[in-house]
């Protein structure tokens, strides 16, 4: 069967599509990847040209994928990117993106084509007479929608997408992807939940979380379960605590508008960290399909047992106020600490203890399993020295990899014992086969139809089931004052203290490896 596939991004003029889409799209033409992929269309309301916007595109290309960027590929890859002006809140708009495609469809059509050439007036013509004419049996035009607007244009955009009879699938498929925030509580994400299922079915949808793009946070579920000896002791019987940091060390800096009236819980926690806390403690899916993995991540999230506000920290970096955009007297976290639980067999009475901020000492991601300790301990440990338990650290990012802390006698000791680590990493074991960026992967899957690394509604609603009541008590002021930390420390006292109470403390893996 012919196909030409074509992605419309709107939104097209703005961050998200010149700093990661298009170098992501690139790439993965680069690498061969995009055949059926004929036409990227850019749709967004600024008075530019076909030539403005590829030339906007390829200086976005030189400097987030400076590495890739090859002139003779991207001279290729430029002819499918055309820019469209419209404006996302007329009706009138969509009918005329839709022609517009048709029209370009009808260019990928060899026939029509060697038409058009004999009279260049007819192709008007032949266009607009095929616009709702079913396409020939032998050619599908697909269409991938992606909303990188602002989060208030996502329900109107399908509504209107479907308005225009732009979701319906007899000439090829349609899908959309939907950036995030999904909703900032779950009555606005079950609200646009409703929105997007009026004009597309769930199974036309793919919801982004970046960090399920991610290689390390993929790997996950190889880890688990294309391997026999780490499953037996992946529950309650082996597993002490679980750890998921999120660390960033960068502060909120232009994007302040957005976030001071969002926070970290809604931009990180109930997605990100999310994701990863399913990824490490979800069952295994009988099979690796897109449904068989969501079930089993929807499960994690509706086990999350309401989580104590007395087990939560939030903070605010020092000077976070005095960002531009920021109110003065805000209120909003950039950090949070919190211990949760997950009510079943596998987890009774793990905690799993998740932190995030920005303005922290390095950015670091990482999952740490700490083990239980051996039942009994026929070795001596020197007084005051305490036991080290088994650590399994999941380097998510910067320095991708795998570390197993186990115990090993001192040679010429008699009984002394020191931690040493057992290390994968990815640059090492892969010979420096660059780890591509998140975008690359999920916009290939979009375009596959596998949406395995995207959340579903139901995943969705339930991870924010979970989350708002910890947001909600902290609204209320009566609730002990946010702590805060000094930038370039990994959080506040409190966070520390929450750990202390339980006996643990919080671990560094992956970055204790890197700075020793
Ligand atoms: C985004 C958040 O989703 O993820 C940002 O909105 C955050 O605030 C970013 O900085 C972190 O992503 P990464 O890939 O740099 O860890």
């Amino acid at each position: 069967m012919d196909t030409s596939t074509s992605i419309v991004i709107f939104g097209a003029s703005g961050d998200l599509t010149w700093r990661k889409l298009i170098p992501a799209l690139y790439n993965n033409f680069k690498k061969g990847r995009l055949h059926d992929c004929a036409n990227i269309v850019g749709f967004a309301r600024r008075d530019w040209s076909d030539e403005f916007f590829q030339t906007r595109l390829r200086e976005g290309v030189e400097k987030f994928s400076a590495d890739t960027f090859d002139q003779a590929i991207w001279d290729d890859f430029t002819t499918r990117l055309h820019y469209f002006r419209g404006n996302l809140t007329k009706a009138d708009d969509f009918e005329r993106l839709d022609d517009y495609l048709h029209q370009l469809d009808n260019k990928q059509n060899p026939v029509i084509a060697s038409e058009a050439k004999q009279s260049p007036s007819q192709t008007a013509e032949i266009a607009s007479s095929q616009k709702n004419a079913p396409r020939n049996d032998s050619a599908a035009a697909n269409r991938l929608y992606y909303l990188a607007t602002a989060p208030s244009f996502y329900g109107s955009t399908a509504n209107y997408l479907g308005e225009a009879q732009m979701t319906t699938q007899e000439e090829g498929w349609r899908r959309i992807i939907i950036e995030k925030p999904f909703g900032r509580d779950l009555a606005s994400a079950e609200e646009l939940n409703a929105a997007v299922h009026a004009a597309f079915e769930e199974s036309q949808v793919y919801r982004i979380d970046h960090y399920l793009g991610k290689e390390t946070a993929q790997n996950i579920l190889f880890f688990r379960f294309a391997n026999t000896i780490f499953e037996p002791i992946w529950n309650r019987r082996y597993v002490n605590s679980v750890q998921i940091s999120v660390a960033e060390s960068v502060e909120v800096g232009e994007r302040a508008g957005y976030y001071d009236k969002s926070g970290v819980l809604r931009d990180m926690f109930q997605n990100h960290l999310f994701q990863l806390l399913a990824l490490v403690a979800m069952e295994s899916p009988a099979s690796f399909n897109a449904d068989a993995i969501r079930n089993e991540k929807a499960k994690v999230f509706q086990s999350i047992r309401p989580v104590d506000l007395n087990d939560t920290v939030l903070a605010q970096y020092e000077g976070y106020c005095e960002t531009e955009g920021v109110a003065p007297d805000s209120r909003t976290p950039t950090y949070a600490a919190l211990k949760l639980f997950i009510d079943n067999w596998r987890w009774q009475g793990v905690p799993f203890y998740l932190r995030s901020g920005k303005a922290l000492k390095h950015k670091n991601t990482e999952i740490i399993i700490e083990f239980q300790r051996p039942p009994h301990l026929m070795f001596d440990l020197p007084a005051g020295n305490d036991f080290t338990p088994n650590v399994l650290s999941i380097c998510i990012q910067p320095d991708e990899g795998i570390h197993l802390r186990f115990e090993a006698k001192v040679p010429d000791s008699d009984q002394d014992m020191r931690s040493v680590n057992m290390e994968f990493h990815y640059d090492e074991s892969f010979d420096g086969t660059p780890i591509p960026e998140a975008y690359e992967r999920l916009l290939l899957e979009a375009l596959d139809g596998d949406a395995s690394l995207f959340t579903r509604a139901d995943e969705i609603e339930a991870a924010w089931r979970a989350i708002d009541p910890v947001i909600n008590g902290w609204a209320d002021r009566s609730h002990p004052k946010l702590a805060t930390h000094q930038k370039g420390e990994w959080g506040p006292q409190a966070a520390t203290d929450l750990l202390a109470r339980d006996g643990h403390r919080w671990r560094f893996g992956c970055v204790e490896h890197r700075l020793s």
